[in-house]
């Protein structure tokens, strides 16, 4: 049937035609609201390059998280940074770092929300590398065991959730292992599973201070040209216990979160990542876009292309957008 008897914009007529037949829908309940934890008192620090994010000491982590249960979003995921950086990293694993206080609080305050930690050495090392060094080399199989410890040192502190981002091969196995081994059966892994090498992970590395401080991380993070190696990673990950896998970055992956949310059976995370936050921040500070306009529209595309959750720096502002238009 076609035109003139088939017209696709009698649907698009009106705001409740167009709600009729309205594929997509985001939801709250698809945000995870990223945030940063510093040591010390009363700190919050703006991080210049993601206007809206802030490093929080616990205390003010706190008022923050209470804004967050506020709007109805279901889940966060804590970044730490430590007091002293070295070699190993072993202030990831410290039971009393701020990470693993902050979860102790935060589910004493509010038990039901989701709180996941992300697990990673790049923001506790010396050096910036998300693993243990020899030379200049990031060594795989050391790196498995010291993983293994923080994310047993967040679960213990009471994590629902244990994201290893580090992208050494074999970690999740290692961590479930650590995990039931201590009677952790249920806490959860969801795995960066496919984590590109990205140049969009930049306001991060400001925020977590964690850039690697001679070279990259092309050694252990996907080559951004590949896809049939995301749904390789994807379904080791999957082999190896992983209860939810993460696409990371979204935007210029939205491809990959497409295969891997039809090739593979576990829920699948979109991680909508620092760079991609700031560049629609820094457009609409120029006035050259609409920025909550571009930013629905953005987190709508990764719920379309089968996004299932997605940890996002714009969850607070689009829950509270979702909830006025619901209230309209
Ligand atoms: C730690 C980690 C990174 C991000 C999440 N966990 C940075 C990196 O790999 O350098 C990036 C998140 C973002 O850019 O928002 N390995």
């Amino acid at each position: 049937m076609y035109f003139p008897v088939y017209r696709p914009r009698r649907f698009r007529r009106t705001e409740n035609l167009r709600r009729m037949v309205r594929e997509t829908r985001l939801s709250v309940d698809n945000l995870v609201y990223p945030l940063f934890v510093m040591p010390g008192k009363g700190v919050k620090n703006p991080v210049q390059s993601m206007p809206g994010v802030f490093q929080f000491s616990v205390d003010r982590l706190l008022e923050e998280v209470s804004s967050v249960v506020e709007l109805n979003i279901p889940g966060i995921i804590l970044f730490g940074l430590p007091e002293k950086k070295d070699e190993t990293g072993s202030e990831a694993f410290d039971d009393n770092a701020p990470v693993q206080q902050a979860v102790g609080q935060i589910k004493k305050m509010w038990p039901e929300l989701s709180v996941m930690t992300d697990v990673c050495l790049c923001e506790y090392t010396s050096h910036g590398h998300c693993g243990i060094l020899e030379g200049s080399e990031v060594q795989n199989d050391a790196t498995l065991e010291v993983l293994a410890k923080v994310a047993l040192s967040h679960a213990r502190a009471g994590a629902d959730v244990i994201a290893p981002s580090d992208m050494m091969d074999g970690r999740v196995a290692a961590i479930r292992d650590e995990l039931d081994e201590n009677g952790f059966d249920q806490t959860a892994i969801v795995a960066y599973s496919a984590k590109y090498c990205s140049g969009f992970y930049g306001p991060f590395r400001d925020a977590a201070d964690s850039a690697p401080k001679f070279g990259d991380r092309r050694s252990y993070q996907m080559d951004p040209a590949n896809s049939n190696e995301a749904v390789r990673e994807v379904s080791l990950d999957i082999e190896e216990g992983a209860d939810m896998v993460i696409v990371k970055p979204a935007l210029a992956y939205l491809d990959i979160i497409r295969r891997v949310r039809q090739e593979c059976d576990r829920p699948v995370a979109a991680y909508n990542v620092s760079g991609e936050y700031s560049m629609i921040k820094a457009a609409a500070a120029n006035g050259w876009i609409d920025g909550d306009r571009v930013m629905m529209e953005v987190l709508t595309s990764m719920v379309r292309a089968g996004a299932d959750l997605i940890l996002t720096y714009f969850a607070k502002e689009a829950a509270a957008l979702l909830q006025n238009r619901r209230a309209e």
